[in-house]
């Protein structure tokens, strides 16, 4: 144990942004810093890291704490075992107090699970290496397989020998537990006798370990071609194994991974080996589970780039195209590779040298848009229908793309590649963003409603430190002008915001009848409120107003509306107003009366100057008024990205400059659509 002097004098020397930037990356955004939250599924970023308060706090999920709880949390460390890693960090000399009994017990179990799944490894792999058996059968089966001393020394890999007590009856001559050693899953306890037995035999065995280099669980092979015998078996989920969230070769390859900014996965254990043997050490495989978001999360510690390589029969090139949009939701980039459809990586490995497999890996690396279109428009090139479901089936993916800079890059390529135009692309993706969040939604409303049975405001509950420091509580607002309370941060966004918020206190619950709906029926649009699609369109974007007021207003404005029973759009609507004005927030209050009693927000005015009632044409309105809140913010990037590259020119940064330069080209792209939509309307 570690004394309170100590422990004082770790705290004070830690800096939670150093600590959390080991795990994930952050961004500085004001005082704190914002990085994608490791507790939960978060595609963009929610998690805060108050640099001045030693605190974070995610605002989707709600897990808070400081420096030492995220350790705990993230590392599943125990209090003293955080501390210990911290005083490492900061080059603490630790002064030792004599554990507690009780202190022993707690830090024991998993800990031991860990040493008994170690000594299993050695086990095996002294089977391996020293027994007439281990040496005649599964040494000669992996020097058969081509794989090195050195390579089999590498990975730990062993033997189990045929007799399914060998390991146990030596695991407890050694002394180790029986508890621990049927908890770690390498024995199995005999219904009655609860004699114990071995859960591999007669198997080669491919330990497996965790980021760190412990071993945590076992791939066992059979060495038999009998279709009657699994062909692996492996560890189960335990204390210290969770497959879903384990990659198999992590700690051999993360510093490959992180140094070559590329990972590349592959199915098994054999063609994790055999491509690491060549000299492609950036490899890890997903072995037997299809890839899990968490894999893929682990991945993104080092790298952002993935690139698959399955096999190319149908069982691979399914698991593929699944992997492709797993890894393009959580933010990443991704390829491809067929191999010649004889090979696996293994075999590919195997039959040619480094710079070989390098440079096939180069020349066939197709990013998905390309893979997807020739796999699945081979031989059916000139097939109209089939041409676009494929196309369908490509756009769903870019759909799924949280970035939406990246996304319009794929948009640019699919357009490019189909002759389309990108703003049809757009729509559809659209389409398909909004049908998710839709689904997403109501999903979270039946979580909601199952788990409380009061519908609370939805996100209410930010974290203080992520409200800008200009602003005050809105809580605490003093009876004073909207000028003073909400001091205006952004005049230029500032006119399209007030627009925005504008249309969701008059007309939030009105529905939007579209032009088209004129034309083909208004069965062409599923019924969508203004609040709705608004909420939306910001959605899609990843935008939040920047001035406070109109932030406030519209945060305000869900967090009510989730209380209300659906009724009538004006009943609704009068409610919502009535909310708001009689509220306890005057700078609120005030600037929601402006807001309805204004005849026309001020941009839409000069468009519509027919008399046509405002609530009829909301559906050109308020797409409008959308578009040209989108068009001054890109303007905005745009700008802010000139100044950059002008700075960077001075600076020398070759990389960063070209990085700089497509990012303003993309931009201008999405300026021009934008503009060109705008019109259209
Ligand atoms: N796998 C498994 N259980 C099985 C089959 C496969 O867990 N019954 C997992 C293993 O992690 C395996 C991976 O899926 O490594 C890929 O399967 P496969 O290609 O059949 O195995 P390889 O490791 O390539 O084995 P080999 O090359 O020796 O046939
Ligand atoms: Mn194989």
């Amino acid at each position: 144990m570690i004394d309170r002097a100590t422990v004082e004098k770790i705290l004070d020397a830690v800096r939670i942004e150093e600590v959390i930037g080991d795990f994930v990356s952050l961004r500085k955004r004001g005082a704190n810093y914002l990085g994608l939250c490791p507790f939960h599924q978060d595609k963009n970023p929610s998690m805060s890291v108050s640099a001045t308060k030693g605190i974070f706090k995610c605002f989707a999920c709600g897990k808070a704490g400081n420096a030492v709880t995220f350790l705990m949390e993230h590392e599943h460390l125990s209090y003293w075992e955080a501390l210990r890693y911290l005083a490492k960090k900061y080059h603490i000399e630790i002064v030792e107090k004599e554990e507690t009994a009780e202190e022993i017990a707690s830090r024991m179990r998993y800990e031991s699970l860990l040493v008994v799944s170690e000594y299993a490894q050695k086990f095996y792999a002294d089977v391996l290496w020293n027994s007439e058996v281990g040496k005649a059968i599964g040494l000669s089966y992996f020097r058969e397989r081509k794989f090195s001393d050195e390579t089999i020394r590498k990975f730990g890999l062993g033997y189990a020998a045929s007799r399914p007590l060998t390991f146990s009856t030596a695991a407890l001559k050694a002394g180790y537990k029986k508890e621990y050693l049927v908890a770690s899953g390498l024995c199995l306890e005999r219904e009655g006798s609860g004699e114990l037995y071995d859960r591999f035999f007669d198997r080669v065995m491919f330990p497996i370990h965790s980021i760190s280099g412990r071993v945590i669980a076992f791939g066992g092979r059979t060495l038999k071609t009998d279709k009657s015998v699994a062909k692996y078996v492996n560890s189960p989920q335990s204390e210290i194994y969770d497959k879903s969230r384990s990659l198999y070769g992590i700690f051999q390859a993360k510093n490959s991974i992180a140094k070559a900014d590329k990972c590349i996965l592959v199915e098994g254990y054999a063609d994790v080996i055999s491509m690491h043997q060549a000299g492609v050490t950036n490899v890890v495989a997903s072995s037997g589970t299809s890839l899990t978001v968490e894999q893929i999360r682990l991945i993104k510690r080092f790298t952002e780039k993935i690139t698959i390589i399955y096999d190319g029969d149908e069982a691979g090139i399914k698991a593929s195209l699944r992997g492709i949009d797993l890894v393009l939701e959580e933010g990443l980039s991704v390829k491809v590779v067929l191999l010649p459809p004889e090979d696996d990586p293994d075999t590919f490995a195997k039959s040619h040298s480094l710079v070989e497999i390098q440079e096939y890996i180069e020349e066939n690396e197709k990013d998905f848009i390309t893979y997807k279109s020739e796999l699945l428009l081979k031989d059916t090139e000139r097939d109209p229908v089939r041409r676009s479901q494929v196309i369908r089936d490509i756009v769903q993916s870019v759909a799924v793309v949280p970035d939406p800079i990246l996304r319009n890059v794929y948009v640019e390529m699919v357009a490019e590649k189909f002759e389309m135009k990108p703003d049809a692309i757009m729509a559809t993706i659209g389409e398909f963003r909004r049908k998710k969040r839709a689904l997403e939604r109501s999903r979270r409303r039946f979580e909601e409603s199952s788990s409380s049975a009061v519908p609370g405001p939805a996100r209410n509950d930010e974290p203080e430190e992520l409200i800008p420091e200009d602003l005050p509580d809105p809580g605490t607002v003093p009876p004073s002008g909207p000028a003073e309370a909400y001091p205006l941060k952004d005049g230029y966004l500032a006119v399209p915001e007030r627009e925005l918020t504008y249309y969701l206190v008059k007309f939030g619950e009105y529905p939007m009848v579209f032009e088209e709906d004129m034309y083909y029926g208004a069965e062409q649009h599923d019924e969508i409120t203004v609040s709705q699609y608004i909420r939306d369109a910001l959605a899609d974007d990843d935008l939040v107003f920047v001035n406070g007021l109109y932030r406030t207003i519209f945060e305000r404005y869900f967090s009510f509306l989730a209380t209300l029973p659906r009724e009538d759009s004006e009943v609704m609507q009068q409610r919502i107003i009535r909310w708001f004005t009689a509220g306890d927030d005057p700078a609120v209050a005030r600037a929601v009366l402006d807001l309805i009693l204004e005849e026309h927000p001020l941009t839409v005015r000069t468009y519509e100057e027919s008399i046509t009632p405002e609530e009829q044409a909301l559906g050109r309105t308020v797409p409008k008024s959308v578009l040209l809140y989108k068009l001054r913010i890109t303007d905005q990037q745009c700008t802010a990205t000139a100044k950059e590259i002008t700075l960077t020119q001075r600076g020398g940064d070759q990389d960063k400059l070209r990085e700089l330069v497509s990012r303003l080209q993309i931009l201008n792209t999405v300026k021009n659509r934008l503009s060109r939509e705008l019109n259209r309307l």
